[in-house]
């Protein structure tokens, strides 16, 4: 039976990914710290002689790369930190393992001046998060033709565990009363965390590599996302506040225009993009069940 070693695999993406991956092949979870009632190996990437120890331990056929900086202000704050896990942790992956590995970057790595990007486009990144991550890409793909890239946009579902759902952030927010104030001039393809991980599956199975884009059926800004989702959940509209990116004053510039063209992987891997209403719903659906 294939083996796979995921990284930071008690993320939002790790959950929804093992829990997928778990029927049909066997998985070997990894994270900095392993939570409660959670099996698996701690791994901090950044640190070489671990990554080899437990690759050679585990032995796995094929490794996904999940772990990351994925508070975008965090890391345009500490840019020595972000280049060390998304660079320096990818970097000791690559190098402490011959099989194939597929590593998760993001749209930011575009400046958002008309997105949806397509592989082809030319990157170009605004803040250290992007930057990063485009280098993390280059440390991966430089001299290795079995790796694949695949880059995703505004990754959501309702986890506790983490603080990089959009999702988590509105459903909270609003059940608590609270009002929120949400940029309506950031426009992407938000995507569901088991969407991702079906793409993931399959390119897996159809051993791809290089680089592809993946996002979910809607094009849309941010105030209309948290809107949908109020809509959905049955939470009150009237908290949500629309904002502009120049009010909102966030740490790291932002790109504005940003999301992901789908159609390669469309094509190649026989998959449409969930409608976005669809998702929430059986994000909603399986939290009341
Ligand atoms: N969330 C998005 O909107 C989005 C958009 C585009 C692309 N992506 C990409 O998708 C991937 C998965 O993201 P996600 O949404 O699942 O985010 P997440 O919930 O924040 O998961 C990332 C995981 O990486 C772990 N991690 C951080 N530093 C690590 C290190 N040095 N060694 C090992 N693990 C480490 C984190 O652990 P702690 O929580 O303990 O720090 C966390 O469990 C990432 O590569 C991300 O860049 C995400």
């Amino acid at each position: 039976m294939t083996h796979i070693l995921i990284t930071g695999a008690f993320g939002q993406l790790g959950r929804a990914l093992s829990r997928l991956l778990s029927s049909q092949y066997l998985i070997t979870n990894t994270g900095l710290n392993i939570p409660e009632g959670e099996t698996g190996l701690i791994l901090d990437i950044t640190n070489l002689m671990l990554c080899r120890e437990v690759i050679n331990i585990v032995k796995p056929d094929v490794i996904i790369n999940l772990a990351s900086l994925t508070n975008v202000d965090a890391c345009e704050s500490n840019t020595e930190l972000a280049f060390s896990v998304h660079v320096g942790g990818t970097k000791n992956l690559a190098s402490s393992f011959s099989g194939p590995i597929i590593h998760l970057s993001t749209d930011y790595v575009f400046n958002g001046e008309n997105g949806p990007y397509s592989e082809n486009d030319t990157t170009d990144p605004i803040n250290v998060y992007g930057l990063s991550k485009l280098a993390s890409e280059k440390a991966l793909l430089d001299g290795q033709n079995n790796n694949l890239v695949i880059r995703a946009n505004v990754v959501y579902d309702y986890y506790v565990r983490t603080q990089a759902s959009f999702l988590n952030w509105v459903v909270d927010s609003l059940n608590e009363g609270k009002e929120i104030s949400v940029v309506n001039d950031q426009w992407n393809n938000p995507t569901w965390t088991d969407s991702l991980a079906v793409v993931i599956q399959r390119s897996i199975d159809r051993e791809l590599f290089g680089i592809a884009h993946w996002g979910d059926g809607e094009w849309l800004n941010r105030f209309d996302f948290a809107l949908k989702i109020a809509n959905v959940f049955k939470l009150d509209k009237k908290l949500i506040k629309p904002i502009s990116t120049d009010e909102l004053g966030q740490v790291a510039p932002r790109p504005m225009k940003g999301g992901l063209k789908t159609e390669y992987i469309q094509k190649t891997l026989n998959l449409e993009p969930p409608p976005l209403e669809e998702s929430l719903t059986a994000i909603k659906d399986r939290l009341e069940s």
